[in-house]
C-alpha cells in the first residue's frame, strides 16, 4: 500500500508519471479511471483550495468522495483521532485525505496500513501535494527548471508549502533562496536575504506566501502594513523582469502581492489552482491504480 505523507514517498520515476499524466489530463479529461473507488476527506484544519481541488479531481476520476467534519464528529465527543480514523477505515475506503495542525498525524496514520493516507497539509512540516502542483505550474512555463532559482519570500518558518517545496525543488536540481525578515526566517542552510532586492536580478521565479497568523503563539508583527512596504510583491518591485510569480493561496492583497500584480500575466495564482486539480488527478491515479 503506498502512501503520500511527503513528496519523498514518490520516486523520480513516479514523479515524472505524475507530471506526465497531469499534462495529458490537462489537454484531454480522461476517463473515469477510478469509478470504482471511495475517498474519504478529513480536514481538521481550514481550507478551500485544496480540499475542493482533491473533490474535483477524485469526481472527474469518477471516484466517490465523503467528507467528514471534524467539527461535528466525535472527535468532538473525546474519541481519539486514532479512533476515528479505525472507524472510517472500518467502510473500506480507498483511499483518507486528511489535514491536520500536526506535523506528524498523516504519518502516524500511515504507518497503520489500513488505507492509503494522503497528506492535505500538516503542520508546518509538509504539503506534498502542493509541492507537486508548484513544480509542475513552473514546469509548464520554462519546460525545463534544472537550475532555475526560485526565492521564496514570507513567512517561511511557518509554511508547510515552504518546506515540502524546498524538499522537492532542490531535489529536482532546482535553486532555492529564501527572502524574510528574521523571525520568519528558518534554520537551514540555503542562502538567505532579508530584502528581494538583493537578489531579485538573480531569480526565475518568486513564491510569495501568507503570514501565518493562526500558527503564531504571539503576534510577531504590529503592523503587516509595514511589512508590506517591504515584502509585498508588486508592480514597481518587479519592473519589467521575466519572473513567474507564483502563491499558493490564500493571498492577503496588498500584504503579499498587490491587486495591481495579481492581474499581470507573469502571475499563475490561479493557474496554480487550475493545475492543482489535474496534479491530484495524476497523484490519486498512481496512488490507488498505479502502484
Ligand atoms: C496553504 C496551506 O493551508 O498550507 N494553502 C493551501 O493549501 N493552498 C497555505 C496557507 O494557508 O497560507
Amino acid at each position: 500500500m503506498q502512501h503520500l505523507v511527503d513528496t519523498y514517498d514518490f520516486s523520480e520515476k513516479q514523479i515524472a508519471n505524475i507530471l506526465k499524466d497531469a499534462r495529458a489530463f490537462k489537454k484531454q479529461m480522461p476517463s473515469q479511471l477510478l469509478r470504482d473507488k471511495l475517498l474519504i476527506t478529513l480536514f481538521f484544519e481550514s481550507s478551500t483550495r485544496t480540499r475542493s481541488s482533491f473533490e474535483v479531481a477524485a469526481k472527474r476520476l469518477g471516484a466517490a468522495v465523503v467528507h467528514l467534519d471534524p467539527a461535528k464528529s466525535s472527535t468532538n465527543k473525546g474519541e481519539s483521532l486514532e479512533d476515528t480514523f479505525a472507524n472510517l477505515c472500518a467502510m473500506e475506503p480507498d483511499g483518507v485525505i486528511i489535514r491536520h495542525e500536526y506535523n506528524n498525524t498523516p504519518r502516524k496514520l500511515a504507518d497503520k496500513e489500513l488505507t492509503c493516507v494522503i497528506n492535505a497539509g500538516a503542520g508546518n512540516y509538509a504539503h506534498p501535494t502542493q509541492a507537486l502542483l508548484d513544480y509542475f505550474t513552473m514546469l509548464e512555463h520554462f519546460g525545463d527548471l534544472k537550475g532555475k532559482t526560485i526565492a521564496i519570500v514570507g513567512d517561511i518558518v511557518s509554511s508547510r508549502v515552504a518546506s515540502s517545496g524546498i524538499r522537492l525543488f532542490t531535489r529536482m536540481g532546482m535553486n532555492v533562496v529564501l527572502v524574510a525578515p528574521q523571525p520568519f526566517m528558518p534554520d537551514n542552510d540555503l542562502p538567505k536575504y532579508e530584502q528581494l532586492d538583493d537578489v531579485i536580478d538573480n531569480v526565475d521565479i518568486i513564491m510569495s506566501l501568507r503570514a501565518q497568523l493562526e500558527r503564531h503563539k504571539a503576534p510577531i508583527f504590529e503592523d503587516y502594513e509595514e511589512y508590506a512596504k517591504e515584502y509585498c510583491i508588486t508592480s514597481e518591485r518587479l519592473g519589467e523582469r521575466n519572473i513567474l510569480l507564483l502563491h499558493p493561496g490564500p493571498v492577503m492583497r496588498n500584504i503579499d502581492i498587490s491587486d495591481e500584480m495579481l492581474e499581470d500575466s507573469r502571475c499563475k495564482v490561479l493557474e496554480q489552482v487550475k493545475n492543482g486539480v489535474f496534479v491530484r488527478m495524476a497523484i490519486l491515479k498512481a496512488l490507488l491504480l498505479d502502484s
